[in-house]
C-alpha cells in the first residue's frame, strides 16, 4: 500500500546524494511542520532539529515517520555544534512572532541577536552550508548575517537566502482565487524585500494571464503585503503564519536542494545579495545550482505600476538593509 500524496520517491539519481538539513528553531510554531515536511522529502538523508528547548520530543515524533531521513533531536547551546557538523543546508526559523499591531521591524531587537549567534555557530561548525534566512525582520536578518560570515571570512553571498516565498505563495493563492484559475497552474514572480510594501508581487508577469483592472491589481497587491497581518490578526495574539510558512519554507528548501544535486532549471524569488537594483540585498527571481546561487535574473518588464512601487519600496528596504549592517558591525 502506497500514500502517493504525501510519500513520495526520490527522482532516479537523487538517493546518490547524502544530504543533511538542520532546523534551528525547529520545536516552534514553524518549526514543528517544517521538520515533518522536511521528513517527507526524499532529497534529506539527515534531519538535524535544534531548539534551546523541546526538541527531544519533536525529533522522537518526526523519527516514526517511515521515510528515508535519519531524524536527530538538539536542545541546548551545549548541542549547537553537533547539530550543525555536516550540514548542507541550514534553515533557520527561530525567533519570537509577531502579534496584533506589531510590525516585522518590532521583532529586530529580540530576533537579531539570535540570529547573530547562530550564524556564528554556522561560521564555525559547517561554513560552506546553504543558509536559507525565515526570522523575521528578513529585510535585516539576511544583511545581519551577512556581516557576521564576513567577519568569520565565510562569507560567500551565493549560499545565503532570505524566504519570501510565502509571499510567492500568497501572490499565487490569491490570484488564482481571483481569477478563477487552477492554482496549481499559476505563477507570480514577487520581487524586493519580506515586509509592507517591499514585498512587491508582479501581477503583470502572472502566468497563466488573465486580465486584471486596475483596482484588482491595486487589491491583489495590497493583500500579498499585507497577508502576514491578515494572518497575525486571525491569530489574535497566537502569533503568525506558521503552517502556510512551513509549506513555504519547505518548497524553498527542496529548490536549494534540487540545485545543490545539481539538477537544471531551477529558479525561485529569494532576496540575496544583488546587484538588479542599487540596493545590497534584494528579493528576484534567483537560479539555483550545485553552489547556491547560479545567477541572479533580472526583473523583466514591470508595469507603470510596479515601476513606482519598486521607487517607493527602496527607502524602507535601504534602511532595513543598514540597520542589520549596523547591529552586526556594532555588537
Ligand atoms: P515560535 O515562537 O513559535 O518559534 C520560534 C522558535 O525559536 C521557538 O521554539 C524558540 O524556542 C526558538 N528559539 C528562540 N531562540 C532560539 C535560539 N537562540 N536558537 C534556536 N532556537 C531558538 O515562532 P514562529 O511562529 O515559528 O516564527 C519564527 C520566526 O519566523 C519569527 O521571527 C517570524 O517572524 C518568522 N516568520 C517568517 C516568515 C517569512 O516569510 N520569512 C513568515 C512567518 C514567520
Amino acid at each position: 500500500m502506497t500514500f502517493a500524496g504525501l510519500f513520495r520517491r526520490a527522482a532516479p539519481g537523487a538517493l546518490k546524494h547524502s544530504r543533511k538539513v538542520a532546523i534551528l528553531g525547529a520545536a516552534g510554531g514553524i518549526g514543528q511542520p517544517l521538520a515533518m515536511l522536511m521528513k517527507l522529502n526524499p532529497l534529506v538523508s539527515s534531519l538535524s532539529l535544534y531548539d534551546i528547548a523541546n526538541t527531544p520530543g519533536v525529533a522522537a515524533d518526526v523519527s516514526h515517520v517511515n521515510t528515508r531521513a535519519e531524524v536527530k533531536g538538539y536542545a541546548g547551546e551545549e548541542q549547537l555544534a553537533e547539530a550543525l557538523t555536516g550540514a548542507d543546508l541550514v534553515i533557520i526559523p527561530a525567533g519570537v512572532p509577531r502579534k496584533p499591531g506589531m510590525t516585522r521591524d518590532d521583532l529586530f531587537n529580540i530576533n537579531a541577536g539570535i540570529v547573530k549567534s547562530l550564524c556564528t555557530a554556522i561560521s564555525k561548525h559547517c561554513p560552506e552550508a546553504v543558509v536559507n534566512m525565515i526570522s523575521n525582520p528578513v529585510n535585516s536578518t539576511v544583511p545581519i548575517a551577512a556581516e557576521v560570515f564576513k567577519k568569520a571570512s565565510t562569507y560567500d553571498s551565493k549560499k545565503l537566502f532570505g524566504v519570501t516565498t510565502l509571499d510567492v505563495v500568497r501572490a499565487r493563492t490569491f490570484y488564482a482565487g481571483k481569477k478563477g484559475l487552477a492554482v496549481e497552474d499559476v505563477d507570480v514572480p514577487v520581487v524586493g524585500g519580506h515586509a509592507g510594501i517591499t514585498i512587491l508581487p508582479l501581477f503583470s508577469q502572472a502566468t497563466p494571464k488573465a486580465t486584471l483592472t486596475d483596482e484588482e491589481i491595486d487589491a491583489l497587491t495590497k493583500r500579498t503585503q499585507d497577508g502576514g497581518t491578515e494572518v497575525v490578526q486571525a491569530k489574535a495574539g497566537k502569533g503568525s503564519a506558521t503552517l502556510s510558512m512551513a509549506y513555504a519554507g519547505a518548497l524553498f528548501a527542496e529548490s536549494c536542494l534540487k540545485g545543490l544535486n545539481g539538477e537544471p532549471g531551477i529558479v525561485e524569488c529569494t532576496y540575496v545579495a544583488s546587484t538588479v537594483t542599487e540596493l545590497p540585498f534584494f528579493s528576484s527571481k534567483v537560479r539555483l545550482g550545485k553552489d547556491g546561487v547560479e545567477e541572479v535574473l533580472g526583473l523583466g518588464a514591470l508595469s507603470e505600476y510596479e515601476k513606482k512601487g519598486l521607487e517607493a519600496m527602496k527607502a524602507e528596504l535601504k534602511a532595513s538593509i543598514q540597520k542589520g549592517v549596523d547591529f552586526a558591525k556594532q555588537s
